[in-house]
């Protein structure tokens, strides 16, 4: 059952009626299941026995694919330029004048048998040199997330005690993360100093079409699958375009042309994932391109914040409604 979300969150905000939002209706057109994405390696949709690391996509412990392409198939291009997300972070950013992350997907299959597990990993996405507000981060969930379907639990409050937190650990060094500087792992004393000041650990639970934002300040971690369903849902994340760079935009142009994901940050900071081997052996499905080369409109160029003076004349379909924005963490 889906939690009551008016009670556990900052804000549960339906976008304006120019969204379409109806929460009877179901999507505009049905989003691809993970079966799509199994590339005819064995995994079949609704056959639980076939979830195994050899029927699949290479998937983290966390759920992330992060190779394929995956980043620029259509789907996932479809839902950054969603209306009813483009609503929410013009909101937050209060300029409808924004760029996109070019970010991954996430599938978390329960019962697997050879699965590798996913031991909580308490995290800010975030430098914690950086003062203040650095970004919002989003998810838009495209199957139901309840209870048992794993999903986002993060830190409520947590990112307002932000400051106060490295202030009190800033001669304490905390686990390393290898490839970005904008992530801060908690150890054991920090997650008892949260809990100190009253910081619950919230399970965010949600239906398709919800979309989760979240301060990258906040403490926050994902569960996997414990019941029958698995989970998918896109990450998303934007910024004002004012606040980039050339040379952020330089990296967002060779990412998009050689069709690389990025984190969550739209300035691009980070380009490209890690390497995606079995054993070791580079898989042969993990071409890193999606199954069609990325197509883009106006509305969707210009989040990439590429200039061109070429523009496709393709129609974006909306892919989902956006039933509800979730502000699990405001701004400040
Ligand atoms: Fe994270």
């Amino acid at each position: 059952m889906v939690a009551d979300l008016g009670t556990q969150f900052d804000a549960v905000v339906k976008p304006s009626a120019s969204s379409s939002m109806k929460t009877a209706t179901p999507p505009v057109r049905k989003p691809p299941g993970p079966t799509r994405l199994s590339g005819g390696l064995g995994f079949k949709r609704y056959g639980p026995s076939t979830i195994k690391e050899s029927n699949l996509p290479i998937i983290n412990e966390k759920g992330m694919v992060i190779g394929y392409g995956v980043a620029y198939e259509g789907f996932v291009l479809d839902i950054r330029q969603e209306p009813g997300v483009l609503e929410a972070f013009t909101k937050v950013y209060d300029t409808p004048d924004l760029i996109v992350s070019f970010e991954n997907v996430n599938m978390a299959f329960p019962n697997g048998t050879d699965l590798p597990p996913n031991k909580p990993l308490p995290h800010q996405d975030q430098d914690p040199k950086w003062p203040g507000f650095r970004g919002m981060q989003g998810i838009i969930n495209i199957f139901p997330n309840c209870d048992d379907d794993g999903g986002l639990i993060a830190s409520k409050g947590g990112h307002l005690l932000s400051e106060e937190f490295h202030e009190h650990f800033k001669n304490d060094p905390p686990p390393l993360c290898p490839s970005t500087t904008e992530w801060y792992g908690y150890k054991e004393e920090g997650l008892a100093w949260l809990k100190d000041r009253g910081c619950e650990w919230v399970k965010v639970n949600t239906e398709p079409r919800d979309l989760i934002l979240w301060n990258s300040r906040t403490p926050h971690y994902n569960l996997s699958p414990t019941g029958t369903n698995p989970r998918f849902c896109a990450y998303t994340c934007y910024m004002p375009a004012a606040e980039a760079t050339q040379e952020d935009i330089m990296r967002k142009k060779i990412a998009f042309e050689t069709t690389q994901s990025t984190t969550h940050l739209p300035d691009a900071i980070h380009v490209g994932g890690v390497p995606i081997v079995r054993d070791g052996k580079p898989r042969p499905y993990n071409t890193g391109k999606p199954r069609q080369p990325p197509r883009l409109g106006e509305v969707g160029m210009k989040l990439t914040g590429i200039p061109t003076s070429r523009l496709s004349k393709i129609h974006i379909s909306k892919a989902f409604n956006i039933r509800w924005y979730i502000i699990i963490a405001a701004t400040n």
